[in-house]
């Protein structure tokens, strides 16, 4: 028999060699490559070996129906928004997050309001039974159909789903789960892969939903667990926003979109959905806003938020400018920044520009070009923004001023928030409006002369 090949992959990223290194060379992690389960793929004769199943067939695309009911709805808003309207059935979920954040909260939540025509398995390898069931008190999860299973071995897991038939299996987490035939140690990319496996094929041929709660190290990654991104269904992270919001986002989804933010707040009775998170990121303001500042209207997946967005501009410290932003692209800062230069005059070439988002929340939509520039200006010139006046728009390197998708629903947002003028590109297919109340501009010029000279 030819003899099996062996593989050394990376804990963290995944990456495959056929010999050992010290450090991964995709992504830079000392001490990471490990042996991985041989594959061996070639007959005795070298010949690749082809099999024909009678389980196995192919059929005709059009002779497939899908049917409607496939969808369990969670009984949380922000969760079947984020899952794209509820968890498929046969699925397979990872929820990653760091340590605290509350996967096990919102996994037992979720347990408790799931709409399911079945029981829900909660198997545990980090908590105790009892641990579990004052954490579904504090939350008020009763359901009656709720198992809890604490045990990490994958053979008695899959013997518990067998006996059960669990519509929804939740496994907090994977990396405590542990199978002799990989390993002996868990967390390993080994027993990651091949446990995963094992409860991945398990649900999807018993038409059960399942959710890996994933540990996260400090730079972002799922510790091990990245393995798993490629063969689960759906990845969501859960993280932390400054302003004390908690956010869940898909990564991947083969069943919806990937823009969707899931928000939440922490109380002493678990999490509380954030479901109208229009003004969470605006700070009122009794009189007219300061220098430095501007408010746009973003759309978030299927969502507008009012977003506050900070400039301070101040003479660079050392010989060069620099610009210190986390929450915008610092690529896009130097870029707006360069055509103000360009069109207005206004020098930044030895100035420092920092740029803040209140709230803390990342953004990398197009329309906040606009509010970048004139945050910028302001921040500059210590001009004030008019008060009571939102902008957004995109800006080409000509300094055009480009329409943005779904206008209507940003300048409701804005005039619901307060904000009844608005400074930006025309409406898509309607002709210049005479209201005054939304000036339509087309280039930076333009723009800066109705803002800070009009
Ligand atoms: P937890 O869900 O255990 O986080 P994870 O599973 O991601 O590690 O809980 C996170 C934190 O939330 C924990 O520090 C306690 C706190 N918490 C509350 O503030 N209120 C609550 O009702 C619960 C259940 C937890
Ligand atoms: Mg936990």
């Amino acid at each position: 028999m030819a003899k099996a090949k062996t593989i050394f992959e990376c804990i963290e990223c995944g990456h495959q060699e056929s010999r050992w290194l010290g450090r991964c060379p995709q992504c830079g992690a000392w001490n990471t490559m490990e042996e991985s389960l041989p594959v061996r793929s070639v007959s005795k004769s070298g010949s690749k070996i082809f099999r024909s199943s009678v389980k196995s067939v192919s059929v005709g695309l059009d002779s497939i129906h899908v049917d409607d009911g496939v969808r369990y709805d969670t009984g949380i808003i922000e969760i079947n928004r984020v899952l794209g309207g509820g968890i498929m059935k046969g699925s397979s979920i990872l929820l990653g997050g760091e340590p605290g954040i509350g996967k096990s909260t919102l996994m037992i939540q979720l347990a408790g309001s799931v709409k399911t025509d079945g029981n829900i398995l909660y198997i545990s390898g980090e908590e105790s039974a009892k641990q579990i069931k004052m954490r579904a008190d504090r939350t008020g999860v009763t359901g009656v159909n709720i198992e809890i299973f604490i045990e990490t071995e994958l053979e008695l897991l899959l013997g518990e789903m067998e006996k059960t038939k669990p519509a929804v299996v939740i496994l907090d987490s994977i990396q405590t789960v542990i199978s002799e035939e990989a390993g002996k140690v868990p967390g390993t990319v080994n027993q990651i892969k091949y446990c995963g496996h094992e409860l991945i094929s398990w649900c999807k041929q018993n038409n059960s939903s399942l959710f890996f709660v994933a540990h996260v190290t400090k730079e972002g990654v799922i510790a091990g667990p990245k393995v798993l991104e490629h063969m689960v269904d759906t990845v969501l992270y859960f993280d932390h926003i400054e302003s004390g919001l908690r956010v869940v986002r898909a990564v991947k989804n083969r069943f919806g979109t990937i823009d969707e933010l899931g928000l939440f707040l922490m109380n002493e009775h678990g999490l509380q959905e954030v479901t109208d998170p229009s003004s969470l990121f605006l700070t009122k303001r009794k009189d007219e806003m300061p220098p430095g500042i501007t408010a746009v209207p973003v759309y978030e997946g299927t969502r507008v938020l009012m977003i506050e967005i900070q400039a301070l501009v101040v003479p660079a410290k050392s010989g060069f400018s620099r610009v210190y932003s986390d929450r915008i692209d610092s690529n896009r800062i130097s870029r707006i920044a360069a055509l103000l230069e360009k069109h207005t005059g206004l020098k930044f070439f030895d100035h420092d520009i920092y740029i803040n988002v209140a709230g803390g929340i990342r953004l990398n939509e197009v329309g906040i070009d606009l509010a970048v520039a004139g945050a910028l200006y302001s921040a500059r010139t210590g001009i004030p923004f008019p008060g009571a006046t939102a902008t957004a728009g995109e800006l080409s390197l000509a300094g055009e001023i480009l329409p943005i998708p779904h206008m209507d629903r940003r300048l409701k947002t804005a005039r619901e928030m307060g904000f009844p003028r608005f400074i930006g590109p025309s409406l898509p297919g309607k002709k210049n409006s005479k209201n005054s109340d939304h000036k339509e501009i087309s280039h930076i010029k333009e723009y800066v002369k109705t803002v800070f000279k009009g």
